[in-house]
């Protein structure tokens, strides 16, 4: 087993697209995976000395909203919005805290749940400021960023530190009945003011079965509301489970269909990001599975 992980931490298991993404020689991808120096593994204890470039902490399952491809399907909303579809859980959340004391990485994710209604996001976000590694929270936006207290007291004022990646799932129709009780214009605002105030500012657009034929029509809305005025960008990831909300599992016609309108739209003059979001909807649409790329 000791070998199998050496030969992953070189590569060597890994197949040459998958070892070109990670040298970003892939196809203009996002890097989301780091090369391990294999002189910090000790083979004969299977210890990594190294500190983890990212950290995800979880910060608990409470949300204010009920959003319908959310896969953490326990969490309190949900409760009340989709009683059957709740998870019994049981035991004490790992403290992000906690975990947050042992580590140095080179990115802290804070993700939920809500992480702004965690009960100790303040002190959470205070520790981090006072860590190495620039801090990033997934959030659904929805609170005043005029007035709470992490965002006054910390994530302005410290804008080069933070980066901020809020959650929109379509215009503001299709936004507001996928994210249910999800305010679009209340995100959007608070988007502008981070932006605007130099903080790395992200719209994250979640890619599913509900809203796949609602790009297009997301873009527009970005580009009519003025965001991009502001230095802010977009991007997509697609639900890959509960299997139901997988765009992979639409009708091939209804693929087809949204395939054409967003290459359509893609010969419109539109913004850099705007144009690989939309290569990446249509890969989601393309392809069954990773296998079927190599
Ligand atoms: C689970 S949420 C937690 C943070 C915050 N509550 C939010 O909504 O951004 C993190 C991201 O996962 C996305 N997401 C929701 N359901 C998903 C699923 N089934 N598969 C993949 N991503 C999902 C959300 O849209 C959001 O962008
Ligand atoms: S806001 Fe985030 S955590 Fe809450 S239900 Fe929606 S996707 Fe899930």
């Amino acid at each position: 087993m000791r070998q199998l992980r050496k030969n992953m931490f070189a590569y060597e298991t890994l197949p040459q697209e998958c070892k070109d993404c990670i040298d970003e020689n892939g196809a203009g991808g996002e890097q989301y995976s780091h090369p391990f120096n294999l002189k910090d593994y000790n083979e004969a204890t299977g210890v990594m000395r190294a500190q983890p470039s990212q950290v995800y902490l979880f910060t608990g399952n409470r949300c204010n909203l009920a959003c319908e491809t959310c896969d953490s399907t326990f969490s309190d909303k949900h409760t009340e919005v989709f009683p059957e579809r709740v998870i019994p859980v049981e035991g004490e959340l790992l403290d992000p805290m906690a975990i947050a004391r042992k580590f140095s990485p080179k990115q802290w994710v804070v993700y939920g749940g809500e992480p702004f209604i965690y009960e100790n996001i303040y002190e959470l976000t205070l520790m981090l400021l006072q860590k190495p590694g620039i801090v990033s929270f997934l959030t659904n936006g929805m609170y005043n960023v005029k007035t709470h207290p992490v965002f006054q007291d910390m994530i302005l004022p410290n804008h080069k530190k933070f980066s901020v990646c809020f959650s929109v799932d379509g215009d503001a129709a299709l936004n507001e009945k996928i994210r249910i009780g999800a305010s679009t214009k209340r995100i959007l605002a608070n988007a502008k003011i981070c932006a605007e105030k130099g903080v790395t500012t992200d719209i994250h657009y979640t890619h599913s079965s509900l809203n796949s034929h609602g790009f297009v029509d997301f873009c527009k809305m970005l580009l009519d509301e003025g965001m991009y005025d502001y230095p802010f960008s977009i991007n997509t990831c697609p639900v890959e489970f509960p299997e139901a909300f997988s765009p992979k599992g639409l009708p091939n016609e209804e693929k087809r269909r949204v395939i054409e309108q967003v290459s359509d739209f893609m010969k419109e003059d539109i913004p850099e990001d705007m144009l690989v979001a939309s290569r990446n909807i249509i890969s989601s649409l393309q392809y069954r599975q990773v296998g079927d790329i190599l």
